[in-house]
């Protein structure tokens, strides 16, 4: 986050209390949040223990309920069994078997329903299909797919069956794919032919065949579902039909009961080093706090149409699409393509169409559409509209109040949740019905979750108004258990800092007097671009896998839409590349890294230049080149560099 951010989120004073007609209708008010944060304080297991019971469906209910005796690797509900699937689906089938699970709209208009019994067969025949496969218990099956109710039926019919997803983004390259199907040691990938965005056909097929030639050896059989139909090659032996599988499965398959720590999923994410880190979850504790957030979080009831236009391929899809709502029997709405096809109004005419009451995204995507003039929501009826949610990065005050008095009607409520692919489940939040916002504060921890501010020392700030490192001092259900195969890794990167103590997220954070956070953005070398997580390491060494490039930096610059842009500096082998020869090396490379890792992660800045700063130890001074990629004025004592002249030339002007 940029010093101007910071500074204006720390003047913000403006506070916008529950508004009373919500409150009034709220699962919870101020008092009954106070009387669960007592609850909580007063016997921390015990607390959770209660909500596991009352709201997860137990095949063999827990005695044990935390187990700390391997710590940091916690274990929760221990002696319990359960099955996801069946707290998803099978527990609505009587009471709401005809109630809408699913709306699904394309993004050339086509539209499906799939009711709680329908969802549920799906989810039933695909889990025979893929136990024909030779899919069993613990085996790892990678999910690359669009944003369709198939990708929910994926991932639950895994979960039916005991086998682990990973799913991955479909905007990643073959070569972040095969990456992750190497990783888990998947035997089967569930994929499509393509998925509509933007206008364009996204070639998953093609882009999984890729994958599957360069490795993943262990991939036995892929199955394919049709979505845009424009012909893909099949494979004799290895591709298979989705709808051909389907259309002899049986609808009936008993759920497998798995232990409550059984892994649920694997899903990946950027850390600053090295390789994406597949982040392990577990099935009770995981879904309990996709299930309790979306009561406390989204005050989830039943006439709700909730959408969160997260992909799957991503933790916020995991949580707020494919589990949290569904284990509620809420209905979600699911919508395919860009937000700006055919024009700009296409997110807001969803809302009306669909009658959407719950509204979750991201900063980046309310600053896109902010910018393209409130004349597109004024269009639509957005009168069902109750809650509005923020997700992945610091919103903006600016980008906050627009949302409040555009889309919210200055009446609507905005829940801004700070939390991470790690943490399973929202952590700090505001309970819309007792919580006074801020705008630019995600407020304060929900209930049963401990949250720090500590300093370097790793010594609590009592008082209030601090700024530290954010930790979390107890474990929680939902948290990850581990980093699949790098139990190491998991010790180092999220307990080490301090001693397995506390769990260090990652964020510098500040708290107000009011004891409200204030989510101050990443200590480590981690960007965040449009709220995707990228490791600066993970684009750099895209980037020097380019046979010309010898050497690379990459820092974040504040980006107006995106949050942060990827700016790279760039050492070429042999004469710094200038004028057209530049241009077009910079094309070549931005090309080269969309091929290494996604769209996502190409640079919008590249600089040549003939050096990097470098201290006599020769570390890269980082810190300069951030303030090189921002344009300031360079102040900072630039003495200690080995090459103090360089600087004039990374910041353009030589
Ligand atoms: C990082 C986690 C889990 C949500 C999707 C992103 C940043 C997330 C907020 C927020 C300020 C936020 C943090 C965090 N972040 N939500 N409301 N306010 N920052 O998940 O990819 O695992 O990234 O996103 O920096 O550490 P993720």
């Amino acid at each position: 986050m940029s010093s101007d951010n910071i500074a204006s989120v720390l003047t913000e004073n403006r506070v916008f209390p529950p508004p009373a007609e919500f409150a009034a209708r709220a699962r919870l008010n101020a008092e009954k949040l106070a009387a669960l944060h007592a609850e909580a304080q007063a016997d921390h297991t015990g607390f959770w223990a209660g909500l596991a019971k009352k709201n997860l469906g137990w095949q063999t209910p827990f005695t044990q309920v935390l187990d700390d005796s391997a710590a940091p690797n916690y274990r929760w509900f221990t002696d319990g069994k359960l099955n996801a699937s069946a707290n998803c689906l099978d527990r609505h089938l009587l009471a709401r078997g005809d109630k809408i699970a699913i709306r699904f709209e394309g993004e050339k208009g086509d539209t499906r329903n799939y009711t709680y019994k329908q969802l549920h067969a799906e989810v039933c025949k695909l889990a025979n299909v893929l136990k024909a496969q030779g899919v069993n218990k613990g085996d790892r099956v990678v999910i690359y797919m669009p944003m369709a109710p198939e990708a929910v039926i994926a991932m639950q019919a895994c979960a039916r069956i005991g086998a682990i997803h990973s799913v991955v983004f479909g905007g990643f390259s073959a070569s972040s794919l095969k990456d992750r199907i190497e990783d888990t040691g998947a035997r089967l990938l569930i994929t499509a032919d393509g998925g509509h965005r933007a206008g364009n056909i996204v070639p998953l097929k093609k882009v999984a065949d890729e994958a599957l030639a360069a490795g993943c050896k262990t991939i036995g059989k892929v199955i394919v579902h049709q979505r845009t139909s424009h012909g893909v090659d099949m494979q004799a032996g290895r591709d298979l039909w989705w709808h051909e599988l389907m259309d002899t499965a049986s609808e009936r398959c008993e759920p497998e009961w798995v232990e409550s720590e059984h892994p649920l999923f694997l899903l990946y994410t950027s850390g600053s080093t090295g390789k994406p880190k597949g982040i392990q979850h577990s099935t009770g504790g995981y879904l309990l706090g996709a299930t309790m957030t979306t009561q406390w979080v989204f005050d989830i009831r039943d006439d709700d149409v909730f959408w969160c236009t997260a992909d799957v391929g991503w933790i916020t899809g995991h949580s707020y699409v494919a589990y949290g709502p569904l284990a509620n029997g809420a209905t979600i709405l699911m919508y395919e393509g860009a937000p700006t096809i055919p024009d700009a109004g296409r997110f807001w005419k969803i809302c009306q169409d669909h009658g959407v009451t719950i509204f979750y995204t991201a900063p980046t995507a309310i600053r896109a559409l902010m910018k393209l003039g409130e004349e597109w929501p004024n269009k639509y009826d957005l009168s069902k509209l109750r809650l509005l949610g923020s997700v992945g990065e610091p919103i903006n005050p600016e980008a906050w109040m627009w949302y409040h008095r555009v889309i919210g009607k200055e009446r609507l409520p905005i829940v801004d949740t700070w939390w991470q692919t790690e943490t399973g489940a929202i952590m700090i939040a505001p309970v819309p019905g007792a919580i006074t916002t801020k705008p630019g504060s995600c407020t304060k921890p929900l209930p049963g979750i401990c949250v720090e501010v500590v300093d370097e020392a790793g010594t609590p700030i009592r008082e209030q108004d601090a700024g530290g490192y954010l930790v979390v001092s107890k474990p929680w259900p939902s948290m990850l258990r581990t980093v699949w195969g790098d139990n190491e890794r998991y010790i180092k990167t999220y307990w080490g800092q301090f001693q397995n103590k506390y769990y260090v997220a990652g964020d510098s954070t500040h708290r107000d007097a009011d004891g409200c956070y204030w989510i101050m953005g990443r200590v480590d070398d981690v960007l965040n671009v449009s709220g995707h997580r990228l490791g600066t390491m993970e684009v750099e060494s895209a980037l020097v896998s380019h046979p010309r490039i010898a050497e690379a930096a990459v820092v974040g610059r504040p980006h107006e839409v995106k949050g942060e842009s990827v700016f790279a500096f760039v050492i070429a082998k042999g004469p710094r590349p200038t004028g057209e020869e530049a241009d077009k090396l910079a094309k070549e490379l931005r090309d080269h890294v969309a091929k290494e890792i996604g769209a996502l992660a190409k640079p919008d800045d590249i600089r040549f230049a003939d050096n990097l700063p470098k201290t006599r130890s020769g570390k890269i001074m980082r810190r300069l080149l951030r303030s090189i990629a921002k344009g300031e004025e360079i102040t900072q004592d630039t003495s200690t560099l080995e090459n103090p002249a360089i600087v004039a030339q990374l910041s353009g002007k030589a």
